[in-house]
């Protein structure tokens, strides 16, 4: 089968090329997204997620809002979009980033410069991506013997980033190398990026996959029936602690407790300079309405991360390679 490309360039450079991520598994569409409120729309709404593919979306995306601007004063705009784009989603650095790059650019181009130098870079950041995701793969791939029966939570595969994924692309190259290996997803809730995104990618792919009610994971682990875990991350701080998808920390508290090996796989660029530790990354909250079966007299808490303490990762695989603790990145 063809590879997924979840974020791309249109023809022309003039827009982002999304698939829609809202309409899987039932329907597979693609957006071209080239004003800034399709683009903040897009990454809010999750038609594009994951962190690599938010960054590479809203770094594109900024590319081609200024493409698109005739006449306007461009350096103006620039500052503007960017804020904007910056702000639509606020858990994964990947965003923020990729962002800052372009504009650290934008800012130092002369006027007539600045659309194509924005262009420039948020190519670079798409190549970059996909590089990384082949080089995670590569990394990864050791890890995962023949046979081996990996849990993962979320989707952190192709529709994630650009390129192969993170937390997948072991299991897709070692794949590839022609081992056998068996995929459980948990169905992640509230938004179900396990079964609708996960699954599908993996049938897609011929890999064999099985979803589990997030609830079963714990006890799967603890059958024994689990050899290794596999998530990916939105923001990794310095001392290791690594924000992902609501549940994640359960999974590796489950794991731990069980001895079943827990890594975190993720590009450099989710790796946070900034933050020191976990309870400065913050936690995207979200609304009731994705909640189903809530009566009108019960409030809702519903937040779209968690935080896992570095002490219950057993190693992050980037594209840098396999790091054991102690952390200090
Ligand atoms: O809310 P989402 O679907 O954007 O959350 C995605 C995740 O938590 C992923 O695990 C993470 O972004 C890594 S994707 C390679």
């Amino acid at each position: 089968v063809e590879p997924l490309a979840a974020v791309r360039w249109a023809p022309g450079f003039d827009a982002v090329r999304i698939i829609d991520q809202r309409r899987l598994p039932s329907e597979f569409v693609e957006r071209d997204l080239s004003t800034v409120d399709e683009v903040c729309d897009a990454i809010a709404t999750l038609a594009v997620r994951g962190a690599p593919a938010i960054g590479v979306a809203g770094a594109l995306g900024l590319a081609a809002a200024l493409a698109a601007e005739n006449g306007a004063p461009l350096r103006a705009c620039a500052e503007r979009y960017a804020a904007r784009i910056r702000a639509a989603r606020p858990t994964a650095v990947n965003l923020p980033r990729a962002i800052d790059r372009v504009m650290a650019a934008v800012r130092a181009a002369p006027d007539a410069d600045i659309a194509r130098v924005a262009r420039s870079v948020a190519t670079e950041i798409l190549e970059e991506d996909r590089a990384m995701c082949r080089r995670i793969g590569e990394a990864g791939a050791g890890l995962i013997p023949d046979g081996a029966r990996v849990l993962t939570h979320c989707n952190a595969g192709a529709l994630a980033t650009a390129g192969i994924g993170t937390a997948l692309a072991p299991v897709y190259v070692a794949a590839e190398g022609g081992r056998h290996i068996e995929v459980f997803a948990d169905e992640t809730r509230p938004l179900m990026q396990g079964a609708r995104l996960t699954a599908w990618e993996l049938a897609r792919a011929g890999i064999p996959v099985t979803v589990i009610p997030d609830s079963a994971a714990a006890s799967l682990l603890g059958s024994g029936a689990i050899d290794l875990v596999l998530v990916g991350a939105d923001r990794i701080a310095t001392n290791g602690d690594t924000a992902n998808k609501i549940g994640t920390y359960g999974v590796a508290i489950a794991a731990k407790r069980h001895g079943v090996p827990f890594y975190v796989v993720a590009p450099t660029s989710t790796f946070d300079p900034a933050t020191p530790s976990g309870e400065r990354i913050p936690i995207e909250e979200r609304g009731r309405e994705e909640l189903p079966c809530v009566p009108d007299g019960a409030r809702v808490f519903n937040p779209a991360f968690d935080v896992t303490p570095a002490e219950l990762i057993t190693a992050f695989v980037s594209d840098t390679g396999v790091h054991y603790p102690p952390y200090r990145f």
